[in-house]
């Protein structure tokens, strides 16, 4: 059978299975049955599929179980998973198992055609060197179709140790992502190092990256073991690649290049062990051709890119990230259609982290376990008793008065728009962001 593309499907329910069948055959491939998990397994030892289409939950033995018993064989089938659930957890479990991919019910004839030829023909051997521990189950919300695909390569990318970069607008979830890669892999028990190339300043993060030996400057009064170091055998995140001085950016290209750093002060290389996974909102190919991103480092770090769509892009996605934010509440609140619509409509520039915002908001003033459109305040800052900036600026209150409640209304407004991300909303405003700080502090925005 496996020579010839035979095909197994298990599936508990008749229907589902037959139809399956019958679409399969007609397409010229040989065709087994399995109705539960068992019968499955004595089938695949049988008859050595080439393929199997999987079923998630079917009596005796479901399906991510006979996953993980098959997981390690020799000589095993390419596993599709269908499942009726397009929760990241079992996708990404699935993956994890080693399924070759995976199918959301209702199935679409057509796309199972697509995947089982592409099996077929390729016969990719899939490899089961997914790590056995037990992983920290990801926290992403959303099945939209463009968050399946994220799931699906979230999944593929724990059982590789290839370098990624995660791309999307500000508060898309790019570190949850990373989390989520980092937890599933096999080096979650090793720990994950983050860093936040952005809020760092550019003279300090040369030594916070590599470390530097005592009296390295004047005032390394003690030595440091730099992030690389620190991050051996895990996980070194670099957020805000984008944002990277051009010096640094070819020191990082050389420690990326040769997995060896030298802290400051210091030339004993010291070789490393790291995954290194990046992330950015920034248009990196546009600073690329404006010359302020190494091409070099670029290639470097996107050897897989996990994109990010924004969130006006999945707003399928909007109703179960509210009810997670609001479940996650402990409180009893519900939303009411119109709120519930008024939420859907609106385009979201800080994508999920907004979303997040706006409804810890409305739960602050939501009465009676209710959340109607009222309390639904996009793009705003909740309750800031600012003057409107308008003709209507009050003269008698002064030059400066005005000049202040401006600018304050402005950060605050940049600030919500970004999902409270300072670099871009220093970005927004065109402003740096020492500027942005300044203010903030000025006008005791912080935390
Ligand atoms: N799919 C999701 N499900 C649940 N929560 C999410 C999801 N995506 C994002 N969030 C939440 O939104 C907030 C922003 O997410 P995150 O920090 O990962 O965004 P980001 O892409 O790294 O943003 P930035 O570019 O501003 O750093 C977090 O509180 C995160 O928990
Ligand atoms: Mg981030």
């Amino acid at each position: 059978m496996s020579d010839d593309g035979g095909i197994l499907i298990a599936e508990d329910e008749k229907t589902a299975r037959e139809a399956l069948a019958r679409l399969l055959a007609a397409e010229g491939f040989r065709v087994a049955v399995a109705e539960d998990g068992r019968q499955a397994e004595e089938a695949i030892r049988r008859e050595g599929p080439a393929v199997v289409l999987l079923d998630v939950r079917m009596p005796e033995l479901d399906g991510l179980a006979l996953l993980r018993r098959a997981r390690g064989r020799a000589g095993q089938p390419a596993y599709i998973v269908m499942t009726a659930y397009g929760d990241s957890g079992t996708a990404i479990e699935a993956m994890k198992c080693g399924a070759y991919d995976y199918l959301t019910k209702p199935l679409d004839f057509a796309e199972v055609l697509r995947v089982v030829r592409r099996v077929v023909d390729h016969r990719r051997a899939v490899r089961g060197a997914a790590p056995l521990e037990a992983a920290a189950r990801t926290v992403l919300v959303g099945d939209s179709p463009a968050m399946q695909r994220v799931y699906k390569l979230i999944g593929q990318l724990a059982c590789s140790d290839a370098t990624v970069l995660v791309r999307g607008e500000t508060g898309t979830g790019k570190e949850l992502v990373v989390n989520a890669i980092h937890g599933n892999s096999a080096r979650a028990g090793a720990p994950m190092v983050a860093v936040n190339c952005a809020a760092i300043p550019d003279a300090l993060l040369e030594s916070e990256l590599f470390g530097h030996e005592r009296g390295a400057f004047t005032s390394a009064a003690n030595r440091r073991v730099g992030r690389f170091e620190e991050a051996n055998h895990g996980t070194l995140f670099l957020d805000e690649i984008g944002e990277l001085s051009p010096g640094l950016q070819s020191k990082l290209l050389r420690a990326v290049q040769e997995r060896r750093i030298e802290r400051l002060g210091s030339n004993s290389p010291i070789a490393v062990d790291i995954r290194l996974i990046a992330a950015t909102s920034r248009d990196l190919e546009r600073e690329l051709e404006e010359g302020r991103f190494r091409e070099d480092l670029y290639y470097r770090l996107n050897v897989v890119t996990v994109w990010l769509p924004p969130l006006r892009e999945r707003k399928q996605d909007i109703p179960k990230l509210v009810e997670h934010f609001l479940g996650r509440s402990g409180r009893a609140v519900s939303v009411t259609a119109a709120a519930m619509s008024r939420l859907c409509e609106y385009d979201w520039p800080g994508n999920v982290r907004q979303l997040e915002n706006t409804i810890e908001r409305a739960l602050v003033v939501a009465r009676d376990g209710v959340i109607d459109a009222d309390e639904i305040r996009l793009g705003e800052r909740a309750g800031s008793g600012g003057v409107k900036w308008s003709e209507q600026a009050p003269l008698e209150q002064g030059w400066w008065r005005n000049i202040q409640e401006l600018e304050r209304s402005m950060v605050e407004r940049a600030l919500a728009e970004a999902g409270g991300n300072k670099t871009k909303a220093a970005e927004r405003l065109g402003i740096q962001r020492r500027l942005l700080y300044g203010k903030m502090r000025e006008y005791g925005m912080e935390g």
